[in-house]
């Protein structure tokens, strides 16, 4: 019996190359979109916390106004921020490849979709709609928010995604 031929070396690093294709492509000189847009809704989904709260406290109609106002430009922004975002895990083939993307995707579609009810129960009436459905739901965003960011912020310093990496070892 004949014995079977070796296999033909090959270079891990060329095999793994869009693994490590990581860098952001939706950009400006390198810096992704995405991290500048997300500041937004971040902030917004937490004045909208705290709009509320200052109306059950003091009772002021002026914070209604403010949570409406909170509640609909995060959303908005938001939505835009959710787009980039998908541009860019669906473009570089080092994102699209690591689970925690998707699981980044996951975490903000759920928020994006509380976001945009926290809005919408507002236009009517943004005084009424604060007690008791607009405080829990802004409780439930703000949460949320902070999760879902913390997975952004995992994915960029964890995992590298969205940076230069010309420099990194090979996995
Ligand atoms: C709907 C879909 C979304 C997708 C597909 C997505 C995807 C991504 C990707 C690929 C990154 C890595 C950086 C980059 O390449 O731009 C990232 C980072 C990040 N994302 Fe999202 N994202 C989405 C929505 C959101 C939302 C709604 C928030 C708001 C909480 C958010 C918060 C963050 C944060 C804080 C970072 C880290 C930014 C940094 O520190 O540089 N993302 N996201």
């Amino acid at each position: 019996m004949t014995p079977k031929p070796p296999k033909p070396l090959t270079d891990p690093i060329q095999e793994r190359a869009s693994f490590n294709a990581t860098e952001s492509k939706i950009a400006i000189a390198g810096h992704p979109l995405h991290a500048m847009m997300v500041a937004f809704p971040i902030t917004l989904a937490f004045c909208t916390f705290a709009a509320d709260a200052l109306y059950w406290w003091t009772g002021d109609l002026f914070w209604p106004r403010v949570a409406l106002w909170a509640a609909g430009v995060g959303f908005l922004v938001g939505v835009l921020a959710g787009i980039v975002g998908t541009m860019e895990l669906l473009a570089v083939p080092g994102i699209r490849i690591r689970s925690a993307s998707w699981t980044h995707f996951i975490l903000a579609v759920m928020l994006l979709s509380m976001l945009g009810v926290n809005w919408i129960i507002r236009l009517d009436d943004a005084a009424a709609a604060v007690l008791p459905w607009g405080v829990l739901l802004s409780t439930v965003t703000a949460g949320m928010t902070a999760i879902t960011g913390w997975h952004g912020g995992k994915l960029v310093f964890d995992y590298q995604i969205g940076t230069q990496n010309d420099h990194r070892d090979p996995p």
